[in-house]
């Protein structure tokens, strides 16, 4: 059974490994453990020696990131090296996360590993330049993936489920942009599709890995209201009408050319995180 060292303990997608791991499975959380501190960040990797590093902890606020990219970079490069070099001597596969934000979006069709990254962002920038430093070690490998969302802390369908039990009934429509398009992925497909690709044993590498599909975040607010029952209008807007600080690719689908398992389709993802919120009986704060 291998060793895991997870870094981000409490975000969605560690959340969801904790969920699907087997074997010794270490979770390092913030408070605890900050990957900007090297020394603590190499005592507690070496401690434990892990076989595998999922390292998903990072600085996700995208337009926070505009505002503190000293942050951004702090948490997200230097955090990184961090990690690379806490492993440095040893055989540890360290598997970074990374984002459909490293594409500017001018594509026009789904982007897959083999096309030219030109982030339009500093948290695209920070989560370019943290593949690098890991795709510069032996054995290091990055999954993309974009729109993440899951049962746990912040996110677009929980924010969409709170606002839409907010309005229902009352006439007031949400207003959802329509105009930025990318491939939802439910943070419970990633995990049990990274472990499965982890255990086939796949290279080392740069690998896209999201729910198959696209739609525009206008069409994802429809799916989440349509699969919760809940009687309120979604209105389509723009980018430009939103107004957020942070440039984002206006088409950043991502698909693969590599021999990795395909997840379910984004639309799936959405009814199986609202089915289980609904389960829960949890008040979806987000
Ligand atoms: N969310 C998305 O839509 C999306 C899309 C594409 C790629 N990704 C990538 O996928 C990965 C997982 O995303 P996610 O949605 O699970 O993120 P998340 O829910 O925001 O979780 C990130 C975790 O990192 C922790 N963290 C932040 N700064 C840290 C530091 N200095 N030291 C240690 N831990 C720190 C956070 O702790 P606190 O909560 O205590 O700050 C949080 O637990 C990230 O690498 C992200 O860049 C995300």
């Amino acid at each position: 059974m291998p060793r895991w060292f997870v870094t981000g303990a409490g975000g969605q997608l560690a959340t969801a490994f904790e969920q699907v791991l087997e074997g010794e499975v270490f979770m390092a959380r913030e408070a605890a453990l900050d990957i900007r501190d090297a020394d603590a960040l190499s005592a507690a990797v070496r401690a434990f020696s892990p076989d595998v590093v999922l390292h998903t902890a990072a600085y996700t606020d995208v337009d926070g990131a505009e505002a503190d990219a000293t942050t951004a970079f702090a948490v997200n490069v230097g955090g990184t090296r961090n990690v690379v070099q806490a492993v440095r001597g040893t055989h540890t596969l360290v598997v970074l996360f990374s984002t459909d934000y490293v594409f500017d979006g001018t594509k026009g069709s789904p982007y897959v590993e083999s096309d030219a990254p030109a982030p339009l962002n500093v948290y695209g920038r920070s989560k370019l330049a943290a593949e690098n430093i890991v795709l510069g070690w032996a054995r290091g490998m990055v999954v993309r993936t974009s729109w993440l969302f899951s049962e746990t802390g912040r996110n677009f369908v929980k924010s969409i489920l709170t606002a839409g039990r907010e309005k229902a009934g009352t006439g007031e429509p949400l207003r959802v942009v329509d105009d930025q398009v990318g491939s939802p992925t439910y943070a419970g497909h990633l995990a049990a599709a990274v472990d499965e690709t982890l255990r086939q044993g796949v290279e080392p590498g740069l690998y896209h890995m999201a729910g198959s599909g696209y739609c525009s975040w206008h069409e994802l607010a429809c799916e989440v209201v349509a699969a919760a029952g809940l009687p309120v209008e979604v209105r389509a807007i723009t980018t430009a009408e939103l107004g957020r600080p942070a440039q984002r690719p206006a088409f950043s689908a991502l698909a693969s050319e590599r021999p990795v398992p395909r997840l379910p389709h984004w639309a799936d993802g959405v009814r199986a995180a609202v089915d289980r919120l609904t389960a829960l009986g949890q008040a979806p704060a987000g």
